[in-house]
């Protein structure tokens, strides 16, 4: 069945066409990888998805429902939770009040107690591996403890779809490494429906992906298999100019 489907979805910047009718379909269960070089709409297109942005033309569903006007607190009791590339946690509050206020506002916040978001916070937090911080102010963390604090709030919503923009960006290969088994087990253990994940991290895409969706100037390049997309010369050409293959290759940004 499918969790969440884009029709030609367009949003404008301006003259600027950030995302150009991108249709997309993600089903219950996938891992799906999305990837382009800086500005090729990736961002933008999670900010569609989870509401902060309305296409200026298509239609998205979640499920059977029509979401495409709906703002961003109303799609998160549906199910729909995401980390932003620029973590923006609540400075002056502690990495666990950060993560229950996620708590909160996810798929079962209506009726949940402060003391019940508290915990589910300190779940996250402890399966994250920010458990020393627990009570630290977020603002005091670094550049990747944010990305980590940034998970462990998304996961805290208990989501359908959880998007992922950039989570292991700055991480060395081996937390990246940790970090995405970490994500494959939660999501097989908690029944997360999908996850899509972005990022110039080849090897984490690799690992992570099924299906890969490459984006070029707001556009859909390709999408499929992700070893047989990142294998493509013209996926290649659109990261650096060169018919080198990504799979080759580490990091794709450039
Ligand atoms: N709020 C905004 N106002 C104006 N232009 C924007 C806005 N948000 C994004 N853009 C522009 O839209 C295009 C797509 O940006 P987006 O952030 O979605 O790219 P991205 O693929 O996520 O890039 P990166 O890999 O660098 O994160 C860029 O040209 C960007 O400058
Ligand atoms: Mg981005």
């Amino acid at each position: 069945m499918v969790l969440l489907k884009l029709e030609k979805v367009t949003k404008r910047f301006g003259g600027l066409v950030a995302v150009n009718e991108v249709s997309l379909e993600i089903k219950h269960g996938d891992s799906i990888g999305i990837v382009g070089p800086n500005g090729s709409g990736k961002t933008t297109l999670f900010n569609l998805i989870s509401g902060v942005y309305m296409p200026d033309e298509g239609r998205i569903f979640l499920e059977d429902q029509d979401i495409t006007e709906l703002p961003a607190f109303k799609r998160a009791p549906l199910g729909i939770a995401r980390s932003f590339q620029i973590p923006r946690p609540f400075r002056s509050a502690t990495v666990r009040e950060n993560v229950a206020v996620g708590a909160m506002f996810g798929a079962h916040g209506e009726k949940m107690s402060v003391d019940e978001a508290m915990s589910i916070a300190d779940h996250y937090i402890d399966l994250v591996g920010l458990g020393d911080k627990r009570l630290e102010l977020a603002d005091k963390l670094t550049a990747v403890e944010k990305k980590l604090l940034e998970l462990a709030r998304a996961l805290a919503m208990k989501p359908k779809l959880l998007l992922l923009d950039e989570v292991v960006a700055g991480m060395n290969p081996n937390d990246v490494d940790k970090i995405v088994s970490l994500i494959k087990k939660i999501k097989e253990e908690e029944k997360i429906a999908a996850v899509a994940m972005v990022e110039h991290v080849i090897p984490a895409v690799m690992k992570f992906a099924e299906r890969v969706m490459v984006m070029n100037e707001g556009k859909k390049m390709v999408e499929g298999a992700t070893m047989e997309v990142l294998k493509m010369k013209e996926v290649a050409e659109v990261y650096f100019g060169t018919s080198q293959t990504i799979g080759e290759s580490g990091d794709a940004r450039g």
